[in-house]
C-alpha cells in the first residue's frame, strides 16, 4: 500500500481534487488516500458549502492556518504541514492548481525527498505579476509527476526544461466536476429570486430574469484589478454604464467587497441594476453561469467552465494561462481597458455558442490520472 496526502487550501482547489478523491477511492486500490486542509480559505461559503456539495470527503487533517501576507501564509503552511509529513511518513504529495498552498506544500515535501505529484501543471500566463504563475512555475519545478490539463503546457514544461517523460496529459479535472454536477445545477430564478429577496425592495428579480435580455455574470478578485484604486474604480465605472443595457449578477469574493469599500464604490453594489451577492456555492455559480448571456470575469476556472458550458466570457486581464479556452472555447481577453468592454459586450449580442469540449476535457480526467498514479507510484 503507498501513502498519499493529497492537499487542499482555497476554493478552486476543491473543484480539482473532489474527482480525485472519487477516482482514487474506486480506481486506484494500491493507494491510500489522507485529504490534508490547510485552512486558506475557511469562511462557510468559500469552503464547507463546497465540501458539502462536491461530495468531498471531510479532511482527515486540518492546519487551519487562515489568512495573511503571501510570505506569512506560506511559511506557516510550511510549517505545519512539515510536522503532518513527519508524523504521517507519505510516500507522496498530490497538490493541485496554483494557490499558495500548492506551492507550499511542494516545497516541504521535495525537501523531504518524498515525491511530489501536481494536476494542472504547465499553465504559464508570463505574467510574474500574478502570484499563482509564480507558485505554477516553483510548483512544477518541484514535482516529479506532472499531469497537464491542454497540450500547450507540455511545451512550456519543456521550455524550462522538465524531462518528458514525467509529464502526463490527462485532461481538466476542473471539467470532471462540471460534468458530473451539472445535473445537480441549481437553477439560476432560484438564486437571483432569494438574493432579491434578502436585499429587500431596491432589488427586483425581474430586472436580471427578463427572458428577452438576460443578465451577465460578474466575478473579480485578482490583486490586479481589485487592489489599485485606480484600476478598480475605472473597472466599476465601465460595467456600472454597461448594467444599464446588461445588468449584472455579481458574486463578491471577501477581499474584493473590503476593496470597493476602501475606494468608496460601494454604491455600485446598491445599484438596481447591479445584484451583488455574498460568495455561492458551487452548484449555485454553475446554473448562474449556465443561464447567462455573457460572463465576465478575472478567474482562471471561469474561462473553463464557460468554455464547457458553451458560454461566452469576457476575461478582465491582459493575458490567460488557459490559451485553448481561447483557440478552442468561448473565451475573449479583453483586459480593463473601458473602450475595449464596451465593443466585446456589444459582439456578443451578435454570437450563438454551444457547448466546446477540448481534447480530454471529458469528465474522465481524474480516472486516468489516479489509474497512472498508481501504476507509477508502484
Ligand atoms: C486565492 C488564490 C487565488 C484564487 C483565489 C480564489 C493565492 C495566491 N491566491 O486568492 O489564486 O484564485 O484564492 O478565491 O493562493 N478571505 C475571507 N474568507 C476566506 C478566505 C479569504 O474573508 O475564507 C479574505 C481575507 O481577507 C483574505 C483575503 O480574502 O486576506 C484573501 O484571501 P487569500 O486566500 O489570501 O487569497 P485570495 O484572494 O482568496
Amino acid at each position: 500500500m503507498k501513502k498519499l496526502l493529497c492537499i487542499v487550501g482555497a476554493r478552486p482547489n476543491f473543484m480539482k481534487i473532489a474527482p480525485i478523491m472519487r477516482a482514487l477511492r474506486e480506481d486506484a486500490p494500491g493507494i491510500e488516500a489522507k485529504l490534508v486542509h490547510t485552512g486558506q480559505h475557511y469562511d462557510y461559503a468559500m469552503n464547507e458549502a463546497f465540501f458539502l456539495q462536491l461530495e468531498i470527503p471531510a479532511p482527515d487533517i486540518s492546519l487551519e492556518v487562515g489568512s495573511g501576507s503571501h510570505a506569512q501564509q506560506t511559511a506557516e503552511i510550511m510549517k505545519r504541514f512539515e510536522t503532518v509529513v513527519d508524523a504521517e511518513q507519505p510516500d507522496c504529495v498530490l497538490v493541485v492548481g496554483d494557490v499558495n498552498s500548492t506551492i507550499a506544500c511542494a516545497l516541504v515535501a521535495a525537501k523531504k525527498g518524498i515525491r511530489v505529484v501536481h494536476v494542472e501543471a504547465g499553465l504559464r500566463s508570463r505574467d510574474r505579476s500574478m502570484p499563482e504563475e509564480i507558485n505554477r512555475i516553483l510548483t512544477d519545478q518541484l514535482s516529479d509527476r506532472l499531469y497537464v490539463t491542454e497540450r500547450e503546457a507540455i511545451g512550456n514544461l519543456r521550455a524550462e526544461g522538465i524531462a518528458e517523460e514525467r509529464v502526463v496529459f490527462a485532461g481538466n479535472v476542473m471539467i470532471d466536476t462540471l460534468l458530473h454536477s451539472l445535473p445537480r445545477a441549481i437553477a439560476a430564478r432560484h438564486t437571483i429570486e432569494q438574493a432579491c429577496a434578502l436585499a429587500g425592495s431596491e432589488k427586483d428579480a425581474d430586472t436580471f430574469l427578463r427572458a428577452d435580455r438576460g443578465y451577465a455574470v460578474l466575478t473579480l478578485h485578482r490583486p490586479s484589478n481589485v487592489d489599485d484604486p485606480t484600476v478598480l474604480v475605472n473597472l466599476l465605472t465601465v460595467l456600472e454604464q454597461q448594467c444599464q443595457e446588461l445588468p449584472l449578477v455579481f458574486p463578491v469574493h471577501p477581499r474584493t467587497r473590503a476593496k470597493i469599500s476602501e475606494a468608496g464604490c460601494g454604491p455600485f453594489l446598491e445599484n438596481s441594476r447591479v445584484l451583488a451577492l455574498p460568495p455561492i456555492g458551487y452548484l449555485e455559480m454553475l446554473g448562474l453561469m449556465k443561464e447567462a448571456r455573457v460572463v465576465l470575469t478575472d478567474s482562471g476556472g471561469l474561462q473553463e467552465e464557460t468554455t464547457a458550458l458553451g458560454v461566452p466570457c469576457l476575461t478582465l486581464r491582459e493575458n490567460t494561462e488557459r490559451p485553448i479556452t481561447i483557440e478552442q472555447g468561448t473565451n475573449t481577453l479583453v483586459g480593463v481597458e473601458p473602450d475595449r468592454i464596451r465593443l466585446a459586450l456589444t459582439n456578443i449580442a451578435e454570437q450563438a455558442m454551444s457547448p466546446r469540449q477540448p481534447e480530454y476535457w471529458d469528465g474522465a480526467a481524474a480516472q486516468r490520472i489516479c489509474r497512472d498514479l498508481a501504476e507509477w507510484l508502484r
